[in-house]
C-alpha cells in the first residue's frame, strides 16, 4: 500500500484534436477505495479522458498521477498491469470465444495493439492455466453468467456483453476500475445488479471512476464531477449537483 491518499490524480489535463480542445484544464481526484463519477452531455469529452488515463490518447498538457506516479511515458499494458483497467463504451468482447474464455482472457496482458493475444498460445504453465480457469469460473458465478459461460460471446444480447466486460475487466485485479457507460443498453434490473456490484467491487477495496447517464446509479458515486465541453464546471454528491443551476441548464435540461 503506498502512502497517497489518492490512486489517481488530474491535474490541469488538457488534450486538443486538430486545434479544437477537448478537454480543459482539468482537475480532480479518486481517493483509495472510493467511488468518482463523471456525467456530461454527449461530446464533452468523457470517453477522451478515458482514454487518457488508460494510455490510448499521449494527452498534451497536464499531469495524470496513478498512485503517486507519473504516467505520461507508460503505455497502456504497463497501465493496466499496475491494475488500471477500463472498460470500453461499446464492449469489446472476442465473438468467436465462449463467455469463459474471454473472461480468461482479462488475466492476460493487454498487448500494444489492445488486441489480447491468444491466452492458449502463450506458454503459461497447468497450473497458471488451471488458476485462470478457476478465477474465470468465480467471476462467472459473481456477475450471474453461469448458465452462459460455454456460450459464444456472439449470442449474448447488449446487456450481457456489458456485463461479460466488467467481468474479464475484474479478473484482471484492478485497483482503479473505469468503466465507461456500463449502464447504457441494461434494463432496470440489470442497472440495479450493476449498482450491487459496484459497491461490491468498492467493499473489495477497487476504486471506481464511473461514467453514465443514468441519474439514480450515479447515486452510488461519493463525488461526481460534470464535465461540459472539456470542462468540469461542477462537483459534489449527486443531490448538490442535481440542485446546481449551472448543471440544470446544460446538462439536465430543467
Ligand atoms: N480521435 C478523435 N479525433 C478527433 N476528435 C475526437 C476524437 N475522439 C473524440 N473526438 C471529439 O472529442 C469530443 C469529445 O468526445 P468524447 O470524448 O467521445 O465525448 P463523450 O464521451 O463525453 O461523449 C467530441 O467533439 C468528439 O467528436
Ligand atoms: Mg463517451
Amino acid at each position: 500500500m503506498s502512502g497517497h491518499t489518492e490512486i489517481l490524480s488530474l491535474r490541469s489535463v488538457g488534450h486538443s484534436f486538430g486545434g479544437f480542445s477537448v478537454l480543459k484544464n482539468v482537475n480532480f481526484s479518486v481517493p483509495h477505495g472510493s467511488i468518482v463519477g463523471l456525467i456530461g452531455p454527449n461530446g464533452s469529452g468523457k470517453t477522451t479522458l478515458f482514454n487518457v488515463i488508460s494510455g490510448y490518447i499521449r494527452h498534451q498538457h497536464g499531469l495524470v498521477a496513478y498512485d503517486g506516479h507519473n504516467m505520461q511515458a507508460e503505455s497502456i499494458q504497463a497501465r493496466s498491469s499496475a491494475g488500471l483497467v477500463r472498460t470500453f463504451q461499446t464492449p469489446k468482447v472476442f465473438e468467436q470465444m465462449t463467455v469463459l474464455e474471454n473472461i480468461m482472457a482479462g488475466a492476460c496482458k493487454l498487448t500494444r495493439s489492445g488486441v489480447i493475444e491468444d491466452i492458449f498460445s502463450l506458454p503459461r504453465s497447468r497450473a497458471d492455466m488451471r488458476r485462470i480457469f478457476e478465477l474465470a469460473e468465480e467471476a462467472c458465478l459473481k456477475f450471474g453468467m453461469e448458465k452462459l459461460r460455454h456460450d459464444l460471446a456472439l449470442r449474448l444480447p447488449a446487456g450481457q456483453r456489458r456485463v461479460l466486460e466488467i467481468a474479464r475487466a475484474v479478473i484482471g485485479r484492478p485497483r482503479l476500475l473505469m468503466l465507461d457507460e456500463p449502464s447504457s443498453g441494461l434494463n432496470t434490473n440489470e442497472i440495479a445488479s450493476l449498482r450491487r456490484w459496484i459497491e461490491q467491487l468498492r467493499a473489495e477495496g477497487i476504486a471506481i471512476l464511473l461514467v453514465s447517464h443514468d441519474m439514480e446509479l450515479m447515486t452510488v458515486a461519493d463525488c461526481v464531477h460534470v464535465l461540459y465541453f472539456g470542462e468540469i464546471i461542477a462537483s459534489g454528491g449527486m443531490d448538490e449537483i442535481q440542485k446546481n443551476t449551472q448543471v440544470r441548464e446544460v446538462y439536465l435540461g430543467a
